[in-house]
């Protein structure tokens, strides 16, 4: 990483902590030449998450600058409005309202989570509801050798139960390789993820919060202080990331996201999934059937 200031294709570059996190200043987002997608792709590959402060894009200015990226994710239940599904708004008011106040990567339950979250702080609080990222390449990095060996033989059950939708599953393994960087990093999250799939549900209580602290610990991570007009990029499949829901007053935030990505696993192994039927504790092991089942 990066250490001082870069002046990549006369951009300002400025890593903003020791694990991810940069400002880049020189550049104007609405007029993204095809130079400067590859620059911005090099510098979220090394960054992680990057910042382009003062660019107050419009809706249809931040839909353009996401398509230079990828197909974008489209809800028609969840748009802004009907001639933009692609274009998301998340308001909060004192804490309530929109604010992903846990730690995760986005759309984990899903088998095509994002690739690249890009987000326009339209308006925030004068104080608080700061955003923290952390590094999921230190967070695998950082583990010990043995503990590396067993994850990597591993795969974890992601579900939408807090968003009210437990069926919405999707496994994934538990260290994936970056399909551009090639680098492992550690893809399990405190939101989504429910279960280890190959081990059993006591042996998962104990390795899965382990994992999920460990994932997020503060000398991997990022604390970003918001203003009006940033747009924010990061790569999604080695980032987590989490609101402080620490605020007065109104903060809306806009975004799109870029999809395509299927996690590939950093191992293949011949560990069956443990879904006991005959036990009276066969109801730990539920969400892991009704998963093998559904694929069946
Ligand atoms: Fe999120």
């Amino acid at each position: 990483m990066t250490t001082a200031l870069d002046t990549t294709a006369g951009l300002e570059v400025t890593p903003v902590s020791g694990s991810l996190g940069a400002e880049v200043r020189g550049i104007d987002l609405r007029k993204v030449a095809a130079e400067d997608v590859d620059t911005i792709l090099g510098l979220v590959a090394e960054h992680l998450v990057l910042f382009f402060p003062d660019q107050h894009l419009t809706p249809d200015e931040h839909i353009a600058f996401g398509r230079h990226f990828g197909k974008l994710e489209a809800h028609p239940n969840l748009s802004f409005d009907a001639e933009r599904p692609e274009f998301f708004e998340l308001r909060a008011e004192g804490g309530a309202g929109g604010v992903a106040d846990e730690w995760h990567s986005d759309l984990t339950c899903q088998d095509e989570p994002s690739i690249f979250a890009i987000v326009h702080m339209k308006k925030c609080p004068s104080v608080g509801g700061d955003t923290l990222w952390a590094n999921m390449y230190k967070a695998y990095d950082e583990l010990s050798q043995p503990m590396k060996d067993l994850c990597e033989g591993l795969t974890a059950l992601h579900d939408a139960s807090p968003h009210g939708h437990p069926e919405r599953m999707a496994v994934h393994p538990i260290v994936r390789v970056h399909p551009i960087t090639g680098r492992k990093s550690l893809f399990v999250n405190e939101h989504f993820t429910r279960r280890i799939v190959e081990l059993s549900p006591e042996e998962s209580d104990a390795l899965l919060p382990l994992l999920t602290r460990h994932a997020t610990r503060e000398r991997f991570s990022v604390r970003y202080r918001w203003s009006e007009g940033t747009i924010a990029m990061w790569d999604n499949r080695c980032t987590q990331h989490n609101v402080l829901n620490d605020f007065e007053g109104e903060r809306i935030l806009q975004r799109v996201t870029v999809m395509g990505d299927h996690p590939e696993a950093a191992a293949s192994s011949d560990y069956k999934p443990f879904a006991s039927e005959v036990s009276a504790k066969v109801w730990r092991n539920k969400p892991v059937i009704d998963y093998l089942r559904s694929r069946n």
